[in-house]
């Protein structure tokens, strides 16, 4: 219907970037963009009239609308358009054009074709960059050669359908990737801008991986602000960090989703000194909660950490290890190759980590112990003696509350 309406206003309407893409991997897309050569909102408007059940909202002054349907599904429609970048990295200045030009500006031959849906040509691609025999031939190729210094987050989504979708960069494209980091392309970058698809990549479940690519494209520097000390050493750290979440996963199926990310900022940023760890975190503007746990994860981890290279009694190595989020843990579990750290921290995240105690506050009134913060004196010396295992029940919590 949509290219009905478009022909009908005399506009025609194409499928484009990551719809196409996904459509001929045959893969499930998530949103779907078209791009018509006219003005979107008109057509939005148009589209709305004639079903009163979707939702529209338009963005005039960029020529886009977007379309909600009952079920959740949305769309997108923008007006095809080119875009001159002032300045490297700056924000584009942008025009409207034909299709072609359109497809021109975008980042990946794969993610540069588009599909006819206006009636008569329904289904035709669309594809001058050749973006059907890269998806056959799994390879990620940029149109130009700017395309990475106008827009350096490309260098992350480069890496990002890499990983994802089993591909590799041609050639070119990766000796640009090199020319661009050489140039510092970065360094005109928000830090929000650079976390937003750095996050998308820390998403995917190939960490190890993704910190091989980063090292073989001396992206580390740019990201943490300084090499890594010890390349070997830290990617055994990763390999056993993926270990670490692979086996907790596993083992508790049900227990609350860590979320890789989490790990991911713990185990290639925590080696970092106070202050530019700080500084880094900051920059990417991660929410303050986030900040916050973050920076407090690594520095309970280091502190837990060499003492745990030793075994500890269990009392202290509880109040060591408790302090940190799940995430923290397992980036400690993976920091060093010690079997006494490994056999500690994972004694505590399967037996402790969840610690609920035998008896309530209500279970101590009940006993007889008067409110007050006697109470929570006999709560706190009652988490002792579980984590002691003087108390393993109800009734030997009740026996020791009485003695
Ligand atoms: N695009 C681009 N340069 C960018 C971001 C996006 O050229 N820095 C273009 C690509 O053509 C891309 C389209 O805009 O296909 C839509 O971008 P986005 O929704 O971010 O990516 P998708 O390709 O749809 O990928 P995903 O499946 O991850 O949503």
């Amino acid at each position: 219907e949509l290219g009905e309406v478009a022909a009908s206003l005399d506009m025609r309407a194409y499928l484009v970037g990551g719809s196409v893409r996904d459509l001929l991997l045959n893969a499930q897309t998530q949103d779907v963009d078209i791009v018509v050569e006219g003005e979107a909102p008109v057509l939005a408007r148009q589209l709305q009239a004639r079903n009163p059940e979707l939702q529209v909202s338009v963005h005039p002054s960029f020529g886009t609308a977007t379309l909600s349907f009952p079920g959740g599904e949305r769309l997108d429609l923008a007006s095809s358009r080119v875009e001159h970048y002032p300045s490297p990295a700056a924000l584009p200045r942008v025009e409207s054009s034909g299709i072609q030009a359109d497809l021109w500006r975008r980042d990946f031959t794969i993610n540069a074709m588009a599909m006819h849906i206006h009636p008569e040509r329904f289904g035709e691609l669309l594809d001058p960059y050749h973006g059907a025999t890269d998806l056959k031939e799994r390879r990620i190729r940029v149109l130009h050669s700017l395309s990475f210094i106008e827009d350096p987050t490309r260098i992350l989504r480069a890496l990002r359908f890499e990983l994802r979708l089993g591909f590799l960069m041609d050639a070119m494209s990766e000796r640009l990737v090199r020319n661009a980091v050489h140039l510092d392309v970065f360094s005109q970058l928000s830090g929000a801008r650079l976390w937003r698809e750095l996050s998308y990549l820390l998403d995917l479940p190939h960490a190890l991986a993704l910190s091989d690519r980063l090292s073989e494209l001396h992206l580390w520097p740019v990201l943490r602000g300084e090499p890594l000390a010890d390349p070997a050493r830290f990617r055994a750290r990763v390999a056993r960090a993926v270990d670490s979440l692979r086996w907790y996963r596993l083992l508790f199926r049900a227990a609350p989703e860590v979320a890789g990310w989490r790990l991911w900022i713990r185990v290639f940023w925590g080696d970092l000194d106070d202050a530019r760890l700080r500084q880094r975190l900051r920059e990417f503007q991660l929410p303050a909660r986030e900040l916050s746990a973050a920076l407090s994860d690594v520095e309970k981890l280091r502190q837990a950490r060499s003492r745990l290279l030793k075994p500890l009694d269990p009392w202290t190595r509880y109040q060591l290890l408790s302090p940190l989020s799940m995430e923290g843990l397992l980036a400690l579990l993976s920091w060093d190759e010690c079997e006494i750290l490994q056999a500690q921290v994972s004694e505590f995240i399967q037996h402790q980590y969840d610690l609920r105690l035998p008896l309530s506050g209500k279970d101590l009134q009940a006993l007889g112990i008067p409110r007050g913060p006697r109470i929570g004196e006999l709560l706190a010396q009652l988490r002792r003696a579980v984590v002691e295992g003087h108390v393993t029940d109800r009734e030997t919590a009740k026996q020791w509350i009485r003695q």
